[in-house]
């Protein structure tokens, strides 16, 4: 019988993940099969302890369960630990070890796939939430030139900040949290949208100037064209959604629990194609 994995959410029904595993298992040769998995509201834990009791062998976390899965897994690895929240989990023997490869996927996509060197930039990241705190450890480790984070309750900003406040001398000029107001006047070569006000069909108000020269705009949502990157388009920035770090993210589900790195273009490409 085929490994077991699944990605365990609600709801899990729009979930890409099945596919883009299974283009990964074909691609490499790997013996698994991956189903949703839809956990109830209220046991969540239970879901997740009866797929592995039953013989599972991994599941990934979405919405709204990653801080939940924090919480159960025995031990947890690399960035998961920062940011709170854990996307994967593989059983180890009879222990549960949780991951999070939100960040290493934002990472992926910018750096191999997009060209963007984050070394000495100017970053903004947009957003206070779960999306914001998956990804915060990998930017810094990458050493801005300054990081500013805004948002629209000021203080989730500045708990965020004071959360990741260990990595802020990796920076050159440090972490600041800022609301959207204060923007006026200051431009970035990085911009990053972890907010979900492109699913509700806003944006937070920007400044014309925001973007620098040669800058990147980068919505985390993927599958359509945002308001925000409407707008960075119109300013000259290069746009990219979030489809690549979908994809970037799941390959490192997989190499983390088949130890086998499968090929992201490919699979990057047959998602754009069916858009
Ligand atoms: P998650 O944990 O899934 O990221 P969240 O904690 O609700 O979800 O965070 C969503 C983020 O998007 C928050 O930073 C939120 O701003 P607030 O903290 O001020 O609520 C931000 N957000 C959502 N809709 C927005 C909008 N229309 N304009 C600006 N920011 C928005």
């Amino acid at each position: 019988m085929s490994d077991r994995y699944a990605v365990v959410g609600n709801p899990v029904g729009h979930s890409k993940s099945p596919q883009i595993h299974a283009a990964f298992a074909r691609q490499t040769g790997q013996d698994i099969s991956y189903d949703r998995l839809l956990a109830p509201l209220d046991s969540f834990e239970a879901t997740v302890r009866r797929f592995f009791h039953e013989g599972g062998h991994g599941l990934n976390v979405t919405v709204p369960f990653k801080r939940e899965a924090w919480d159960l897994v025995d031990h947890c690895e690399g960035g998961a630990l920062s940011a709170e929240a854990v996307n994967t989990i593989k059983r180890s023997g009879n222990q549960l070890i949780g991951y999070n490869t939100d960040g290493v996927g934002l990472l992926a996509d910018l750096e191999h796939n997009l060209g963007a060197a984050i070394a000495g930039k100017r970053v903004l990241l947009m957003g206070a939430g779960g999306a914001s705190y998956g990804v915060l450890q990998p930017l810094l480790e990458r050493r801005p030139d300054l990081l500013v984070v805004v948002n629209r309750t000021l203080d989730k900003a500045e708990r965020l900040i004071r959360h990741f406040h260990q990595y802020e001398s990796l920076t050159l000029r440090g972490i600041a949290a800022q609301p959207y107001a204060l923007l006026a006047g200051q431009s970035f070569d990085l911009v990053i949208n972890a907010t979900s006000a492109g699913l509700e069909g806003e944006m937070p108000q920007l400044p014309d100037g925001l973007f620098a020269q040669g800058a990147i705009a980068y919505d985390m949502v993927y599958g359509r064209e945002t308001q925000f990157l409407g707008f960075a388009r119109a300013r000259g920035a290069t746009c990219a959604d979030g489809l690549g770090m979908l994809v970037e993210q799941a390959a490192e589900s997989f190499f983390i629990w088949r130890g086998v790195r499968p090929r992201t273009a490919p699979v990057i490409a047959q998602l754009r194609s069916e858009h």
